[in-house]
């Protein structure tokens, strides 16, 4: 019998296998599917700042330090009125879901000043929510802006929440921090439980038939998990928090290779919304006959055993390889 028993943000789960924020929480029938299907726990849609904010969607942190393109960028922003999913209704979802399952529920604020976010972490928390996930979704353009100032902010914003609430914390993260061990460190100082590598931005296409700017959501494919892999192999056994994986994870061999990597949990949002429900008992089973194939007889065993700290060549985590890899098809040329 295998054991696939995972713990993170001291949650007790029956497996490492979460849903990642995603629409697919917005409905209680489709989290009641996730917890039959083995889902261990959901993260819930985001609650936006400018859904909080909405009329005066005042970034004050940003804007304060003048980035006026910042505020012209404001026009951008979508009508929210479309969504209707105000905090209200947010709240009585997540109270809904809580209510529909046994698995844990965890709240997911999203934006980039601190006003506002406090009320709804500690009304998140008494709805019921098991823990808190927080997204920072802020693109850097001010040129003015200097990295540690972008920290700092991250820092204030961590602190104030953590300060308010007594449910563990996570940060899911963007990849282009420049030290980015050295920020979670900051992060945890500040009462950060936990980090989820990475935030998948939106990467905006050129429309060449319309001229337009297209924001299209392409859901990831596996090649993707590659990124958060190896920083999760990087971080493993080093920092004093737990992490998830989030971007790529398809299959019950990506499964195998997260937590090989050093993960507490995958977060997986794309597969479910593109090929159903179901594949998250398809991914746990394929993971189970891999890790008995294989002799792990549990996801703790298998944690970090492929991670910078336990492999042969803990360099070709990180640049040693790369002349190698770049001469690979030195042979093969046209
Ligand atoms: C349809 C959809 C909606 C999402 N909504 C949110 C959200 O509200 N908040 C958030 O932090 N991430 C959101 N994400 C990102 C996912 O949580 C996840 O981190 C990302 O998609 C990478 O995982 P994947 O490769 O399994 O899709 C969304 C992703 C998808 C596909």
């Amino acid at each position: 019998m295998i054991d696939l028993q995972t713990q993170y943000l001291g949650l007790n789960l029956s497996n490492p296998l979460v849903a990642a924020a995603s629409a697919l929480s917005k409905r209680t029938s489709i989290v009641k599917r996730m917890e039959d299907a083995g889902i261990s726990a959901v993260v819930m849609y985001s609650l936006f700042e400018e859904q909080i904010t909405h009329d005066s969607l005042a970034f004050n942190y940003f804007m304060e330090r003048g980035t006026e393109r910042f505020a012209e960028s404001l026009d951008y922003f979508p009508n929210l009125e479309r969504y209707n999913v105000g905090p209200d209704e947010y709240l009585n979802q997540i109270r809904k879901n809580k209510e529909a399952v046994d698995i844990p529920i965890i709240g997911s604020l999203n934006g980039v000043s601190n006003s506002g976010w406090i009320k709804y972490a500690k009304e998140m928390e008494q709805a019921g929510a098991d823990a808190l996930e927080l997204n920072t979704y802020y693109v850097t353009t001010n040129p003015d802006l200097e990295a540690c100032q972008v920290e700092d902010n991250y820092f204030e914003l961590v602190k104030a929440v953590c300060d308010n609430v007594d449910i563990p914390v996570a940060v899911k993260l963007s990849p282009f921090f420049t030290a980015l061990p050295n920020f979670i460190n900051l992060l945890i100082e500040a009462g950060a439980a936990g980090f989820v590598l990475f935030n998948r931005f939106i990467q905006p296409d050129i429309d060449v038939e319309n001229m337009e700017v297209d924001t299209t959501l392409h859901l990831s494919s596996s090649a993707e998990l590659l990124l958060p892999l190896r920083w999760m192999a990087l971080l493993y056994g080093r920092i004093d928090a737990d992490l998830a994986l989030t971007s790529g994870v398809h299959t019950g061999v990506d499964l195998v290779k997260t937590i090989m990597a050093g993960a507490n949990v995958a977060m997986v949002a794309s597969e479910f919304v593109a090929q159903g429900i179901q594949r998250a008992t398809e991914m746990l089973s394929e993971m189970e006959n891999w890790m008995m194939a294989y002799n792990y007889e549990s996801v703790g065993k298998m944690r970090g055993s492929m991670s910078q700290k336990n492999v042969e060549n803990p360099a070709a985590y990180e640049r040693a390889n790369y002349m190698k890899a770049l001469q690979t098809y030195d042979n093969k040329l046209p």
